[in-house]
């Protein structure tokens, strides 16, 4: 057993406090191994931004959950070495059971989301409540989600949004004590977020269901997932050195930065990073046919995930520069 402050690691709680403040959002940036998490460190230290690193239950089936566990602390004596200062939680994505949330919490997460948002309303109370007790006896921040994201939400698989019911979320958020809620508000996981043909006709966030939540639950964290933008620059990278990803569209970057104005305080982007380093390893193998060391392609792609994840802190989040006021 290890609590999280021995690892130098931070709850959500004073970043959430002041991204409210602010008005800006946390990035929740999802790790599997360890190029990802130098880009996180190096990316969030340079632009002192809070960060989230996010462990899903797909990072652990790859990585081994003692290793990402390891990462995690490694990530943070990385940042002090580099002479960084900036809060760090690590964070349990999407969690799916009380026992998993609880062997995060004793292996040193700060922050772990129970994802009950599939089960009835009255059983996702249920699990939220015990993971709440046993987290916060622990200090330890708690996600919960109520609504379905389409596409792939952990199980579930939707073809239709079950948008978050704004009328519920009061109950929820006093019945459970969670300390940040994830809405569904139009927002999918992956790389295919609608059914258009074109840019254009991406169908705007239900800002309406947005504002409504954030009237009912005043100063409270509301969480995003599913935001990555699919940067076109990526995509037609891929595409060009033999990728195949049509039709892939995300949540254009100005509607998230609306969303910050509306107060959402952490923004879950995974997808983004994902397609940067394929762009790179594709582009650089197919340039460099010789080529066979691993750094070879896999740094270059590690200083490209760097730019983006400085340029999202900066022009999308606001998270850039917000680290000292935490
Ligand atoms: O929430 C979804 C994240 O993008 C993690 O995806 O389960 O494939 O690691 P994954
Ligand atoms: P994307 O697939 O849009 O990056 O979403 C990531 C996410 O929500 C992780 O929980
Ligand atoms: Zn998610």
């Amino acid at each position: 057993m290890v609590s999280f402050k021995e690892l130098g690691l931070s709850n959500t709680k004073k970043m959430f406090k002041i991204a409210l403040e602010r008005k800006f959002a946390v990035p929740g940036y999802n790790i599997n191994n360890l190029e990802q998490l130098q880009a996180i460190i190096i990316g969030c230290g340079e632009s002192e931004s809070p960060v989230i690193i996010q462990i899903s239950q797909g990072a652990r089936n790859y990585a081994n959950q003692t290793m990402l566990q390891y990462l995690g602390e490694g990530g943070v004596e990385m940042a002090k070495e580099l002479g960084f200062n900036f809060p760090i939680a690590l964070h349990l994505d999407h969690g799916n059971s009380f026992e998993l949330c609880k062997s995060c919490i004793d292996s040193g997460f700060s922050s772990v989301m129970f994802d009950g948002s599939h089960l009835p309303y009255e059983d996702n109370i249920k699990v939220t409540q015990q993971v709440v007790e046993y987290a916060h006896e622990r200090d330890v921040s708690v996600e919960a989600e109520l609504g379905v994201l389409a596409g792939i939400e952990e199980d579930v698989k939707s073809d239709v949004h079950i948008y978050t019911e704004p009328g519920q979320v009061e109950d929820f958020v006093s019945r459970t004590g969670c300390d940040s809620l994830a809405i569904a508000i139009g927002t999918s996981h992956g790389a295919y977020k609608f059914k258009v043909a074109r840019e254009e006709d991406i169908p705007e966030l239900r800002f309406d269901i947005l504002q409504e939540v954030r009237t009912r639950l005043g100063k409270f964290p509301i969480v995003l997932h599913g935001s990555s933008s699919v940067l076109k620059k990526y995509v037609d990278i891929i595409n060009k050195y033999g990728g195949n990803l049509e039709k892939a569209f995300g949540i254009p970057e100005a509607q998230l930065k609306k969303a910050t104005e509306f107060g959402v305080s952490k923004i879950n982007i995974d997808t983004d990073g994902r397609l940067v380093v394929t762009a790179m390893v594709r582009k650089i193998l197919t340039e460099n046919p010789k080529e066979f060391d691993p750094r070879k392609y896999l740094g270059p792609a590690r200083d490209e995930l760097i730019k983006m994840i400085k340029r999202k802190n900066k022009e999308v989040l606001g998270s850039a520069g917000q680290a000292k006021y935490i």
